[in-house]
C-alpha cells in the first residue's frame, strides 16, 4: 500500500486518489476482468453503487482474487470500497436495511465508504419536502453504521450546497430530528459530477469549509470528452437513454495541451504545426484517436486531482484501465488549470449527468 496516493479523510481513514468506476459495467466476466486489471494496475478504490446492480459481482471477483492469491499478498484492508444507496431505499428502515444488504452482495464484513447516492426519493416528486425529510432520516441510518463500524466512512453524492448547508444545520442541533448532536456526523465524502465543463466552486469552497473529501465522478464526461469529435454521435447514442444528446464533446484546448504535455507522442509534423500554430484550437486528427483519448483522459483526470478531487474514471478496457492510472508523472501549469476552468463559465458549461438542483 506504500505507494497507493490516498487522501486522509477527516476521521483518519485514507482514501486512495484514484479509483476504478464500474457504473454498466454488469457482467460478471467483465466485472472479474476490470477488477484484476485494475489492482495490477495499482487502483485499489472501487466504485459500484446498489443501483448498478453489480455489488455481487464486484465481491465474487474479489472473492477470487484473495482466494487464488491473483494479486499476492492483497488483503481485504488494502481495499477502499464504496457503494451507495438507491434513491428507492430513502428513509431511516429502508436505508438501514440497505447498507446490510450491500454488505451481504459485497460480501465483506464492512464497506469503507457509504454514499446518499442521490437528494431525491424514487417516486417522490423533486419538489416535495419529504425528500429532505427522507434523505435526513437515511442519513441517521448511516450514521447509526458508522457508530457500529459497519462502515469506515459515510457520505453523499449528488447534493447542492442547499442540501449540505441543511446538513450542516442538523449537525448543529437545528431542524427538529430525533438525532442527538454528538452523535451527528458532518459526510467524509462528497461524490459529484465534476470535468472541466462543470467546475462547481461553490460547491468546492464548501466541501473545504465543511472539511468533506470531494470525489470526482464522470471526469471524462462518460467518455464524451476524451473521443475525437468524429465519434461523439455514435458514442452518446451507444450509452443510450437519460444521457444529454446534444452535450458538447471534446475541449477544443485539448489538442494543443496534449501536444505541449506529451510531445513524444504526437508525429513531428504535428508538432511542428502546433509550434507554429497561434493560439487556438488545434485539429485533433493530427493525433491518433487512440493516442488522443489516453492522453485527455490523464489531463481531464490531473485536472481533478490539481483541484483536489479524488477521482474514478471508468473503463471495461484493459489498456485504458492502466492508462487512467497513469497520473503523476506530468502537472499541469496553472495557465492550462485556468484555461480549463474556463469551460465552466458560458455556453461550454455543460451538464452530463443527472441535474439535483430541482430537488428540495
Ligand atoms: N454518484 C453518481 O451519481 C455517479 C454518476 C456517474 C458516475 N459515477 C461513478 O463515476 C464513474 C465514472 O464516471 P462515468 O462512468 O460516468 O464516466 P467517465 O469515467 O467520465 O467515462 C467513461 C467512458 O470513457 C471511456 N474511457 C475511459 N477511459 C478512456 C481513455 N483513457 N480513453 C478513451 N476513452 C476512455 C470509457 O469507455 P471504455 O469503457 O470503452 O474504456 C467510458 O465510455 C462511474 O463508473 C461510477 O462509478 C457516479
Amino acid at each position: 500500500m506504500s505507494t497507493i496516493r490516498a487522501v486522509t479523510l477527516r476521521n483518519g481513514v485514507k482514501m486512495p486518489l484514484v479509483g476504478l468506476g464500474t457504473y454498466r459495467v454488469r457482467d460478471q466476466a467483465l466485472v472479474d476482468t476490470c477488477v484484476l486489471e485494475g489492482l495490477r494496475a495499482g487502483y485499489r478504490l472501487i466504485d459500484t453503487a446498489t443501483v448498478y446492480r453489480n455489488e455481487h459481482m464486484i465481491g465474487n471477483a474479489l472473492k477470487r482474487i484473495f482466494a487464488e492469491n491473483l494479486i499476492p499478498g492483497l488483503k481485504r484492508e488494502d481495499i477502499f470500497i464504496t457503494s451507495k444507496l438507491a434513491p428507492i431505499d430513502q428513509g431511516y428502515d429502508a436505508c438501514y436495511k440497505a447498507v446490510m444488504k450491500s454488505i451481504n452482495a459485497l460480501q465483506v464484513d464492512y464497506i469503507d465508504c457509504y454514499l446518499i447516492h442521490w437528494p431525491g426519493t424514487q417516486r417522490v416528486k423533486p419538489s416535495s419536502p419529504q425528500n429532505a425529510v427522507n434523505r435526513a432520516e437515511s442519513w441517521r441510518a448511516l450514521e447509526d453504521h458508522y457508530h457500529a463500524k459497519r462502515l469506515r466512512a459515510i457520505g453523499v453524492s449528488n447534493y447542492t450546497t442547499t442540501h449540505l448547508l441543511a446538513m450542516e444545520r442538523r449537525a448543529q442541533g437545528e431542524g427538529g430530528t430525533s438525532t442527538s448532536t454528538s452523535n451527528a456526523v458532518l459526510p467524509h465524502v462528497h461524490q459529484f459530477e465534476m470535468h472541466p465543463r462543470l467546475l462547481q466552486n461553490d460547491l468546492m469552497a464548501l466541501c473545504q469549509r465543511l472539511g468533506i473529501q470531494v470525489q470526482a465522478y464522470s471526469s471524462l464526461g462518460e467518455g464524451r470528452l476524451v473521443i475525437p469529435a468524429a465519434a461523439l454521435q455514435e458514442h452518446v447514442h451507444k450509452l443510450g437513454q437519460n444521457n444529454n444528446p446534444d452535450g458538447r464533446g471534446a475541449l477544443p484546448i485539448m489538442g494543443d495541451l496534449i501536444r505541449k504535455y506529451f510531445p513524444t507522442d504526437v508525429s513531428s509534423s504535428a508538432a511542428a504545426g502546433a509550434a507554429g500554430a497561434a493560439a487556438g484550437a488545434m485539429g485533433v486528427g493530427e493525433i491518433t484517436a487512440a493516442e488522443y483519448g489516453k492522453r485527455a483522459a490523464q489531463i481531464l483526470l490531473r485536472w481533478g486531482i490539481q483541484h483536489g478531487a479524488v477521482v474514478i474514471p471508468k473503463s471495461t478496457n484493459r489498456q485504458r484501465i492502466w492508462d487512467n492510472f497513469d497520473l503523476f508523472g506530468f502537472e499541469l501549469d496553472p495557465q492550462d488549470m485556468a484555461a480549463l476552468d474556463a469551460y465552466s463559465e458560458g455556453e461550454e458549461r455543460t451538464r452530463y449527468c443527472w441535474d439535483p438542483t430541482l430537488i428540495q
